[in-house]
C-alpha cells in the first residue's frame, strides 16, 4: 500500500516537474530577435564556438571523430573523462537524475553523492565502453542521495560539483563553488529557472563560460563523443 502511494506521488512530482520544463522551454524555435529563445539544447556551431574565448579550442574539433548517436552514454564518457583528469576527491552529482554517474565514480573509488529532487533508482543496467558488455547493477546497490534541490550550503561537504544537463542550479552552483574555492564541471543545456539569462543571440554555454571566467576560474572546455549537448567546462583554480 505505502509503496502503491509512494509510487503515485512520484508519478505526481514527475508531471508537474515535466510540465514546468515544458512551460521554461516554450518556444522552443528562435525568438523573434533572432535569438534562440530560452532553449539552448541546440549545439554550438563551429563559428559560435570560434568567436568564444573560452571555447575557441573546441571549434572544428568533432569534424575527425565520428559522434555517436547514444546520448545514454553520457554518463560513461563523463565518468571517464573525469577520472583520466582529475584526482579522486568528493564528488556532489547535481541533478544527477537516477545516480549512474555518481555509481560509477564511486565504482572507481570516488566518494560520490547525487543531489536532485526527483528520488530515482539507479539503472538496472548500464553499457560498459571499453568491453562493450552490459553491466548489472544489484537490486541492492546504493549511491548516497539528497532528494531534494541543490542548495550552496551543500557545497561546503564537496571538492568537486558536477552539473550534467542540469537544470534550476547551474548559476547557484558555480556561485557558491567560487565563493569556497569547489571546482566545478558544467555539461549545460536548456536554461530552465536560472535567475540571470543571457542576452538574446548568446549561446547559453558560451555566455556560462564567460560567467565562470568572471567568477575568477580558469576554464578548460572539452567535447565528449556523443550526439547532442556534448559540451563541458571544466572551472578550476586559475593559475
Ligand atoms: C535533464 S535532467 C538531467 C539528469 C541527468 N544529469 C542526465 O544527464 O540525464 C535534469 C535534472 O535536474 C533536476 N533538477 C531540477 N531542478 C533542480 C535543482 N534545483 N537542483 C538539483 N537538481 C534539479 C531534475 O530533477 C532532473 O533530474
Amino acid at each position: 500500500m505505502a509503496k502503491r502511494k509512494h509510487k503515485r506521488e512520484t508519478e505526481q512530482r514527475f508531471a508537474r516537474i515535466a510540465q514546468t520544463v515544458a512551460q521554461s522551454t516554450s518556444p522552443v524555435k528562435d525568438a523573434d530577435d533572432g535569438s534562440r529563445g530560452n532553449h539552448h539544447d541546440a549545439p554550438l556551431t563551429d563559428d559560435e564556438l570560434s568567436s568564444s574565448a573560452a571555447l575557441a579550442s573546441l571549434a572544428f574539433s568533432s569534424d575527425s571523430q565520428e559522434l555517436t548517436k547514444m546520448k545514454k552514454f553520457r554518463f560513461q564518457l563523463l565518468h571517464q573523462w573525469i577520472v583520466n583528469r582529475i584526482q579522486p576527491c568528493r564528488v556532489a552529482d547535481v541533478a544527477g537524475g537516477k545516480g549512474l554517474l555518481a555509481y560509477l565514480l564511486q565504482e572507481s573509488g570516488w566518494s560520490a553523492t547525487v543531489i536532485d529532487p526527483i528520488e530515482q533508482g539507479l539503472p538496472s543496467k548500464y553499457k560498459d565502453l571499453e568491453s562493450s558488455r552490459q553491466v548489472r547493477v544489484q537490486k541492492n546497490e546504493r549511491v548516497p542521495r539528497l532528494n531534494c534541490e541543490f542548495d550552496p550550503g551543500m557545497v561546503e561537504d564537496f571538492d568537486l560539483l558536477v552539473a550534467m544537463h542540469a537544470h534550476g542550479c547551474n548559476i547557484q552552483l558555480i556561485d557558491a563553488a567560487a565563493e569556497l574555492g569547489r571546482e566545478v564541471i558544467l555539461l549545460p543545456c536548456c536554461v530552465i529557472h536560472e535567475p540571470i539569462l543571457p542576452p538574446p543571440g548568446v549561446h547559453w554555454i558560451q555566455w556560462l563560460a564567460e560567467y565562470v571566467i568572471g567568477k575568477g576560474f580558469a576554464v578548460e572546455p572539452f567535447r565528449l563523443n556523443f550526439k547532442g549537448q556534448n559540451i563541458g567546462i571544466y572551472a578550476h583554480k586559475a593559475g
